[in-house]
């Protein structure tokens, strides 16, 4: 990368950055719902990790639920883009709920993988963090036969019954690094531990790992677009710490952005995680323009052209409506 003239304030922009292809068709399944059934449309919890998106979508009449109980029967509700448990589906089926799938497909085949190695008899292991609205929709497939490993520092206190019949999954927003990390040490104890037919870690939390590493190994500071309970976005920020940045920050808004992060700075690197719309990017770099960072260089790393269909339900509803 050019080395940037002494005393010249530079922004980097990594891409891939922002909306994956899962965010997007997840919202626009809440924004079409809205349109086609009217509001109130239900969702059981955030849509997508990003206050932002939620209170937006929440002014266009979607309400946010933490449990399908807490929706009137018969009334449509949405299910986020993290996936649920089977259990979750059942109980909206016995209250008669009008439900609308926005799972990320590459969640649900993480799903169909728990499903078809709890089947032939695999013990799991299923990295990723405890609580985590994904990982406790992907454990509800094959709750006997699933084990959480959160951290490679879980490794040693794992037991599993047979040895030879264990397989690894794990949620979709990890650090690619550290999962690797625990899949080693994993394979030390279990040398016939299976892989996952394909990679569980999705394609755009991989993307974005990678911009964000050549653009940290430039950056004096690097902030982070995303909400604290979105797991890729959290990510990036340990992705950019380890590989080079002096300081990583993440924000909500802009207008998080602290004067001091920026004493002595030269080089701002800027990224956004999966759920992040590019407006907040975008007023993101206006204020950074301000500040004399105007001379904006993108660092792209892959290009990305995936897009996914609506949730079926949906798309059956709309045409059956003309
Ligand atoms: Fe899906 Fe990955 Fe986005 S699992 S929702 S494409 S972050």
């Amino acid at each position: 990368t050019d080395t940037p003239v002494a005393g010249t304030k530079r922004v980097l922009l990594a891409a891939p950055r922002g909306y994956c292809a899962g965010v997007d068709r997840a919202v626009i399944a809440v924004e079409k719902a809205l349109e086609h059934y009217g509001s109130p449309v239900y969702v059981r919890k955030q849509i997508v990790h990003n206050i932002h998106v939620v209170s937006e979508l929440e002014k266009k009449g979607a309400v946010f639920v933490d449990e399908v109980d807490e929706v009137p029967e018969g009334a449509t509700v949405v299910f986020s883009a993290h996936g649920v448990s089977p259990a979750v589906v059942q109980s909206a089926a016995l209250r008669g709920l009008h439900a609308i799938d926005a799972t990320c497909p590459l969640v649900t085949k993480v799903h169909r993988e728990a499903v078809r190695f709890s089947r032939d008899d695999f013990e799991i292991l299923l990295i990723g963090h405890a609580g985590h609205e994904e990982v406790e929709g992907t454990a509800g497939e094959a709750p006997d036969h699933i084990t959480l490993v959160n951290s490679p520092e879980d490794v040693p206190n794992i037991t599993v019954k047979d040895p030879d019949k264990v397989v690894w999954l794990s949620q979709t927003t990890l650090s690619v690094d550290e999962t690797m990390e625990t899949v080693r040490r994993l394979r030390e104890r279990f040398p016939n531990l299976q892989d996952p037919p394909s990679d569980d870690i999705c394609y755009a939390t991989q993307n974005r790992q990678v911009a964000i590493k050549k653009v940290a190994r430039d950056s004096d500071l690097v902030i982070v677009v995303g909400s604290a309970n979105s797991s890729n976005s959290v990510r990036l920020v340990e992705v950019a710490l380890e590989h080079g940045a002096k300081a990583a920050y993440r924000v909500d808004y802009a207008s998080e952005v602290r004067q001091e992060w920026l004493d002595g700075v030269q080089t701002v690197g800027v990224t956004s995680g999966a759920s992040v719309p590019e407006e907040l990017v975008q007023e993101l770099l206006d204020d950074l323009a301000d500040a004399g960072y105007g001379d904006v260089q993108q660092v792209k790393t892959a290009e990305e052209d995936l897009i996914f269909s609506l949730p079926k339900e949906l798309r059956r509803d709309v045409a059956g409506r003309q």
